[in-house]
């Protein structure tokens, strides 16, 4: 049997929504004949675009032949239980567009973070469960390839207790490159690197060592002004966060995410992980391991030191089941949710935890770095 999946798209003009979401995830499924569940029946996404300016969507949406209009009124007619709306605008307008969609018995996916207020993405998440609807929020990282190699490390067993996690992630935005939007550097446009970031680090450190429960950060705002469309501007939200974060089994996390960071040798993401085993060290596409008994024994002596061959010994490992596109993995994921009820990690009361620990880094930066208690959205939602 097919299944026709309507799915109402708002964002797809920006870069995520039109490129990972549209063009990498739904139109592959579509290219490909639609999604195989294990029941044997065939799940067909029917993408439907929105957007506030026709002469933009328009284009875009003859380009992949998809109907398109300006608002949901399409959706209000539309009586399929499986209708989804996806979001995949700028962060600020998430609430009202999820709001609107959950209050018309929409089910929901939403790129990260799911809002600004955490108080928001709990009503979301509350709203949701009462109408009975089901919820997604974009959590890519869980599934890159250095990051489910190093799941694979922790969870094994190979590396022991983990004690401790360094984490440095980011790269130089110049300027004047515009290779990022401009609201992101426009706090009052819901801009800065903790709202973008730490939404990532909780399901990330979720997923290795445990949720965080406290953090203690300072962040900073370094790159003091970039060009907008000729013109220098100055920046308002911050660019840099350094975050300590304690999770739930103990293990500490010390972090760096910056836009301006210059990577040499492993790229954007560096994780290092230390165990009473052996330690990690995973980037986005890699991760190697080695044990207690292939570390080199160091006696300190700085004359011999930097002669130790320290790459030695650490071998590559490859996860099992990783998959090809991140984005994609996480929509079949959803689609198999809502119409198989397949298990799904990555629902909305796990979007507000991401926005609960970004509004708790926000709290420390405020108190100079205090440690600050972030709370378990199981028990609020
Ligand atoms: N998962 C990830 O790794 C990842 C990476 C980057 C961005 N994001 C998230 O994706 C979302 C979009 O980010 P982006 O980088 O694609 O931004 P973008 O600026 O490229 O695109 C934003 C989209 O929102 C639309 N928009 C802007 N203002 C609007 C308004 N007032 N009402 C309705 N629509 C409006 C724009 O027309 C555009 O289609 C954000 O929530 C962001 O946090 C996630």
């Amino acid at each position: 049997m097919i299944i026709e999946v309507p799915i109402y798209m708002r964002g797809v003009t920006g870069r995520m929504a039109r490129r990972q979401h549209l063009d990498r995830s739904l139109m592959h499924f579509i290219k490909e004949g639609g999604l195989k569940t294990a029941r044997g029946d065939v799940i067909m996404p029917k993408p439907f675009l929105i957007g506030r300016d026709m002469a933009k969507l328009k284009p875009l949406a003859d380009e992949y032949g998809l109907p398109c209009g300006t608002d949901l009124s399409a959706a209000f007619e539309d009586k399929s239980p499986f209708r989804v709306y996806f979001e995949g605008a700028i962060t600020k307008v998430h609430y009202a567009g999820i709001s609107q969609a959950i209050d018309a018995g929409m089910n929901i996916f939403s790129e990260k973070p799911i809002t600004l207020t955490v108080e928001e993405a709990i009503d979301l998440a509350k709203k949701a469960n009462a109408q009975g609807v089901k919820g997604g929020v974009v959590q890519d990282k869980r599934y890159l390839p250095g990051l489910k190699a190093l799941q694979h490390v922790i969870h094994s067993g190979m590396i022991g207790e983990v004690y401790h996690v360094l984490l440095e992630f980011g790269y130089l935005v110049h300027p004047d490159d515009g290779t990022r939007p401009d609201w992101n550097s426009d706090k009052a446009e819901g801009g800065g690197i903790v709202y973008d970031m730490v939404a990532h680090w909780d399901y990330v450190l979720e997923s290795i060592v445990g949720r965080p429960v406290e953090v203690s950060a300072l962040t900073g705002l370094h790159i003091k002004q970039r060009t907008r469309g000729g013109q220098p501007v100055p920046t308002t939200a911050e660019d840099s966060v350094y975050a300590r974060f304690v999770c739930e089994q103990g293990a500490i996390c010390d972090s760096a995410s910056s836009w301006c960071r210059r990577p040499r040798k492993r790229g954007l993401l560096e994780i290092k992980v230390q165990g009473t085993k052996g330690a990690a060290e995973a980037y986005l596409d890699r991760c190697y391991f080695i044990t207690n008994e292939r570390t080199p024994k160091i006696a300190w002596d700085p004359d011999t030191a930097s002669r130790i061959e320290f790459d030695d010994g650490w071998e590559l490992i490859e996860a099992p089941d990783t998959p090809e596109n991140a984005f994609r993995y996480q929509w079949d994921k959803f689609l198999k949710h809502l119409i198989c009820d397949e298990e799904n990690p990555a629902d909305l009361t796990s979007g507000a935890q991401g926005v609960e620990a970004s509004t708790r880094t926000y709290e420390s930066a405020e108190k100079n770095g205090a440690p600050v208690a972030i709370r378990d959205m199981r028990t609020v939602v």
